[in-house]
């Protein structure tokens, strides 16, 4: 098989890490794999802050865990609770759990975000799926924690913290590392619809 069909074949969520760091040079060459995803008229808007203070991720994934606790104890309409009854289950047992279900302790996070205008997610969304790649084809493992997106866009407390300017938007935020193990198969994809015209 062609080695970059491959790499996405082969890329998967992980989310168990070994606590090894990842080299600075690593994650510069697959910041320079995001540079060259395609965005709208080339603006390449992409800002990437770039985490590997293990105590500085700890801290974010305990301010996730608050802040979805917080949410949790919110009296809500029960019509509300039952429309959502699965995502509220899952995210109690990440809330409650004694273990890191928000980054899976991996060692590194890259959080891409840029100002808010148009176009500007699909081309973080870009940037982001070449990191993901890139680093399957270096044997890291990644994971987009997209619970993290929505945290670190409430509020300015948050973007203060990660010295994300407040008029940007976080649009991915990878969790990064070297895997326990990469797993064997794909998850299973449903077969897409295709109209041809
Ligand atoms: C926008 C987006 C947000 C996601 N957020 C999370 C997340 O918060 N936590 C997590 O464990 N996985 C998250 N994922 C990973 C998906 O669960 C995963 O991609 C999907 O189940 C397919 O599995 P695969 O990536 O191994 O092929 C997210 C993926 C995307 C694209």
């Amino acid at each position: 098989m062609n080695e970059t069909i491959s790499s996405i074949k082969n890329r998967r969520s992980i989310r168990k890490f070994l606590p090894d760091p990842v080299p600075k040079e690593v994650i510069l060459e697959l910041i320079e794999a995001a540079k060259y995803a395609p965005s709208s008229h080339n603006r390449q808007p992409w800002n990437f802050t770039i985490i590997t203070d293990k105590a500085v991720i700890d801290g974010l994934s305990q301010d996730i865990r608050g802040w979805y606790d917080s949410l949790m104890n919110l009296s809500l309409p029960l019509s509300f609770i039952q429309e959502v009854r699965k995502s509220v289950r899952e995210m109690r047992k990440r809330v409650n759990s004694d273990q890191d279900l928000f980054f899976y302790n991996a060692p590194a996070l890259i959080i891409i975000h840029a100002p808010n205008k148009e176009f500007f997610c699909q081309d973080c969304s870009c940037a982001d799926e070449n990191i993901l790649i890139a680093a399957r084809s270096l044997g890291l493992g990644s994971c987009w924690i997209g619970f993290a997106d929505i945290v670190f866009n409430k509020g300015m407390k948050m973007k203060r913290k990660l010295h994300i300017p407040v008029n940007h938007r976080v649009m991915a935020t990878i969790a990064l590392g070297y895997p326990i193990k990469f797993p064997e198969n794909a998850l299973p994809r449903k077969e897409p619809k295709i109209d041809w015209i």
